[in-house]
């Protein structure tokens, strides 16, 4: 009987850290590596909804997401070497809205995060922003729609709370769904 692999390690290490070395630059080829592989993620159709903005410390534009993010996260993001905004775009096929943007994006996030722990990197997503402050911010035109921050940068000295996680029966379901006093 063959025996269950383990789960990946960058999974198992990829943490939502809010401590970086900010003295520590990220060449731009590394971040750019991190975009490739959010952009070879799977999507409806082959749609690619995904839109990137990218800056890195020391450019402006970094400033201006910086105080476009609730102020809670701007607090520790600021000490992160690169910010990438990820959007999406819902023209779909044949101009008819694509349902599944935001889908879409979630997988390339996902796969630029974990491509950031490969690389010795932590990426943390944030929600925590004011869109119409990014938007104005980054020129952001309409039918681009921003969803997330993402705040990239080399791991620094922290202590992170354990995980936490609801049970995995509560979230994944072999066959129908359970009747209600059983979930
Ligand atoms: C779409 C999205 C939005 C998030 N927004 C924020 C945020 O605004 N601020 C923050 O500190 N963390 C944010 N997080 C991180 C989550 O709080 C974190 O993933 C969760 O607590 C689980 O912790 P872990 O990532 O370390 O496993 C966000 C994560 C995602 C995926």
């Amino acid at each position: 009987m063959s025996s269950v692999p383990p789960l990946l390690d960058v999974i198992l290490q990829r943490r939502s850290r809010e401590r970086f070395d900010a003295s520590r630059p990220l060449a731009v080829p590394h971040l750019v590596s991190l975009l490739e592989a959010a952009h070879l993620a799977p999507s409806s159709y082959n749609l690619q909804p995904w839109r990137f903005l990218w800056t890195v410390r020391g450019d402006p534009e970094f400033d201006r997401v910086l105080l476009a993010l609730d102020p809670g996260n701007a607090t520790w993001a600021a000490s992160a070497s690169a910010l990438v905004v990820g959007g999406f775009t819902r023209v779909g096929r044949e101009g008819r809205p694509n349902p599944w943007a935001e889908h879409d994006l979630g997988m390339a996030t996902a796969q630029l995060v974990l491509q950031a722990v490969a690389s010795g990197l932590g990426a943390h997503p944030m929600a925590g922003f004011d869109t119409g402050r990014l938007r104005t911010a980054l020129s952001i035109p309409t039918g681009i729609e921003p969803m997330t921050v993402t705040a990239i940068g080399w791991p620094a000295e922290e202590s992170l709370p354990a995980r936490e996680r609801v049970p995995l029966e509560r979230v994944a379901v072999r066959g129908s769904w359970p009747p209600p006093e059983e979930r």
